[in-house]
């Protein structure tokens, strides 16, 4: 596959999933974690879906689209290996859903990356929240579920907490 087809796979299954995951999170409360900011894109879809959900977005660097920038409160700058460690406080309730849009399409950085995410993912997931990533993880607490049909091409994964 190309890498241009690699990315249009990859836009089309963030937008059907991230509504598919809107729906399914109706009945579990929490905020939503955006891990990666990059250009807003998918921050501004989850905002649109979403509407009167929490968003928290967390990236190392705030660069994306002026439109699609979270207010001060709900943009969490820094490592994610720290942020997410110790946003509690700010964050408070465990989260409905987290989507992980981090990969770097190196694999052994994204394979050295799921290492350290896992752990901090499953703390702060709410028993039946989901986690849609980029790169596979290993989640003991989590069920994989399978991915909608039409969208194995993307590489995402899917998991829900018991
Ligand atoms: C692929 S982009 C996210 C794209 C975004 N979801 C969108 O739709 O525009 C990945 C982002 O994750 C951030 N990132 C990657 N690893 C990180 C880390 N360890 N800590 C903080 N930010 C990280 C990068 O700075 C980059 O902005």
């Amino acid at each position: 596959m190309s890498r241009l087809d690699a990315f249009l796979a990859r836009l089309n299954a963030q937008k059907l999933l991230l509504e598919e995951i809107a729906t399914a999170i109706a009945d579990v409360p929490g905020p939503v974690l955006e891990l990666g900011l990059g250009n807003g894109r998918t921050f501004d879809h989850l905002r649109e879906i979403l509407p009167g959900r929490e968003i928290f977005v967390f990236d190392r660097a705030v660069s994306a689209h002026p439109a699609s920038i979270p207010d001060g409160e709900h943009m969490i700058v820094g490592e994610i290996r720290e942020t997410l460690a110790f946003c509690g406080p700010r964050v408070k309730a465990p989260a409905a859903f987290v989507h992980c849009d981090l990969g770097t399409g190196d694999p052994t950085a994204d394979l050295a990356k799921a290492q350290w995410l896992a752990p901090l993912i499953t703390e702060r997931t709410a028993s039946g929240g989901f986690v849609a990533s980029g790169v596979a993880m290993d989640l003991p607490d989590f069920e994989e579920l399978p991915i909608p049909p039409g969208l194995e091409k993307s590489r995402y994964r899917l998991y829900r907490k018991r």
